[in-house]
């Protein structure tokens, strides 16, 4: 079975090398997978040269979450022949983008009839991210408005339209023109070009001075400081993470005299929380089949890895990177 490992670390694709792995034998109550589409991201890209808070020991695989079709299922599992599922990734490094993987039953989720293998593969972590860090983290209400920095990519995709789908009002920031327009395919209420407009200016002007309920922010450093200034009496500005690679340092004394939240979010203890996980997952199943979730995927073959991993590190992805198994 083809796979592509980390060989060093170092800026793909230089570092990515195809090797062949033996084909896995499932432990016992182990599922055996035929993976279907594998979701490559921003992470994939920053685990490769190291500088991911997980770091895998050499050589380790690249992708995230996959969907899948069940080959072999344990008695009892509920599961069976040919049903779909979406399989979590592994935790550090587990190898992902290849044709058959094993998992064990709790690491999977339904995958409803009508969703595409590309759709199922972008659902879990984008979509939970988005999810939990609006509505959860964020207590994000019906008729509130909310900005969403780096809302062309996965998780600002997915904020954009988990928010609307939940009654708020969304002001969308990318940058350039190209990734605007795709925010207002995502349904976003106002875009701003970061690049032409300052969105502290819009934002002030948009609500009157007011300000916004919440900030959904995975880019950190100067986008997240100037965000404060955009804060309304009791908003919630929530750090998603630091894609713009700076992390930002708050001052207490704004937060107290400006009455907001700074609320921190990391996604990890809410995905491994089986239970919570699946009702995420079914409130994000009901919003796909009513029409409000439709996931932008780029789509690359499987010896096209390093020209996926290009695009994600030259900031250009829009939505999600979807990567095929080896055929
Ligand atoms: N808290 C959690 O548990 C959690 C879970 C999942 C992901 N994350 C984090 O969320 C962030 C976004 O993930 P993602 O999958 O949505 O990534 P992505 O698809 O690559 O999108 C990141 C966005 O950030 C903006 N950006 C600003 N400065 C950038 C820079 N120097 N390089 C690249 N992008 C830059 C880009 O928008 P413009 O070009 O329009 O500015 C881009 O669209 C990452 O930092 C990731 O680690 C956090």
């Amino acid at each position: 079975m083809r796979t592509w490992h980390v060989t060093r670390l170092g800026e793909p694709p230089s570092v990515i090398e195809q090797v062949d792995i033996p084909e896995p034998e499932p432990a016992d109550g182990e599922v055996l997978l035929e993976v279907e589409a594998v979701s490559v991201g921003f992470p994939d890209w920053l685990m490769a040269q190291g500088l991911y808070h997980d770091k895998p020991d050499l050589p380790f695989g690249l992708g995230g979450e996959s969907s899948a079709r069940v080959l072999r299922a344990p008695a009892g599992s509920g599961l069976t022949e040919g049903q779909r599922v979406i399989a979590l990734a592994g935790g550090k490094g587990g190898i992902t983008l290849t044709s058959r993987i094993a998992a064990t039953p709790d690491r999977l989720l339904p995958v409803p009839d009508k969703m595409s293998p590309e759709h199922a593969a972008v659902l879990f972590v984008a979509y939970q991210t988005a999810y939990v860090g609006l509505m959860r983290r964020g207590r994000l209400q019906v008729g509130e408005t909310v900005v969403v920095h780096g809302a062309s990519g996965g998780v600002g995709m997915a904020a954009v339209q988990i928010a609307k789908a939940s009654g708020a009002r969304v002001i969308a920031v990318a940058g350039g023109e190209q990734k605007a327009q795709a925010c207002r395919e995502f349904g976003a209420d106002v875009v701003i070009d970061h690049r032409t407009d300052d969105f502290v200016e819009v934002v002030k002007e948009l609500t009157g001075g007011r300000g916004v309920d919440v900030v959904f922010d995975p880019v950190g450093g100067d986008t997240f400081d100037r965000s404060r200034r955009i804060m309304a009496v009791e908003g919630r500005l929530v750090v998603v993470g630091f894609a713009g690679g700076t992390i930002a340092q708050a001052p207490t004394n704004h937060a107290l005299l400006k009455n907001y939240d700074v609320v921190g979010f990391r996604m990890r203890p809410f995905r491994e929380d089986r239970a919570y996980r699946r009702r995420v997952h079914d409130s994000l199943v009901q919003m796909y089949q009513a029409g409000a979730l439709h996931p932008r995927v780029t789509t690359y073959d499987f010896d096209d890895l390093p020209a996926a991993l290009e695009l994600i590190g030259s900031r250009q992805v829009i939505g999600r990177v979807v990567v095929y198994p080896p055929t």
